[in-house]
């Protein structure tokens, strides 16, 4: 069994949202398991114990938030089981994948033993505290499916 974790931080829960979506496309995938946990929450020990982890952010003054990028810097400083990594974000206005971009420069840097499993998904909220804009959540259940995909080839 492939075990993956869906780690996310939110201040109005648009992007835990998304992380759901992003779980529910992973769960139609067999012989995958899946799990979601709130950034303040997650123990990093615990999460570099998985497969694959999945991290996403809001997107906060052009990148990812405090959190996240901290969650980021304390899975390099441990021997990390996880060997693959998928990076999402919401933003609004004109930042399209602002935060995944700087989330992937970080994790090159700071844990490249993980590995891209796809490109991010970057989705896009309608005001400061959303909703998601229309038509984006079903991307984030396709982000999923094709993330369990990818991890079973
Ligand atoms: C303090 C703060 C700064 C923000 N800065 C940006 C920004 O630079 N670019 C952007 O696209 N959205 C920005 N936003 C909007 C967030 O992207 C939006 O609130 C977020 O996607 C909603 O997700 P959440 O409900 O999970 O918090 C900002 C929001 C807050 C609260």
């Amino acid at each position: 069994m492939i075990r993956t974790i869906i780690v996310y931080d939110t201040k109005y829960g648009n992007t835990k949202l998304v992380a759901e979506k992003i779980m529910e496309g992973v769960s139609e995938v067999e012989g995958i398991e899946t799990t979601i946990s709130d950034v303040k929450d997650t123990d990093p020990k615990e999460a570099a114990d998985y497969d694959a982890i999945v991290i996403g952010s809001p997107t906060h003054f052009g990148g990812p938030v405090r959190g996240i990028k901290k969650f980021i810097d304390k899975l390099g400083k441990l021997d990390t089981k996880a060997k693959w990594v998928a990076l999402f974000d919401t933003y609004l206005g004109e930042d399209f994948e602002k935060s995944v971009k700087k989330m992937e420069k970080r994790i090159n840097e700071k844990v490249p033993k993980l590995k891209l499993i796809t490109s991010g998904l970057s989705i896009r909220v309608d005001g400061m505290k959303g909703p998601v804009t229309d038509g984006e959540l079903p991307k984030s259940k396709d982000f999923g499916k094709k993330i369990a995909t990818q991890l079973k080839t």
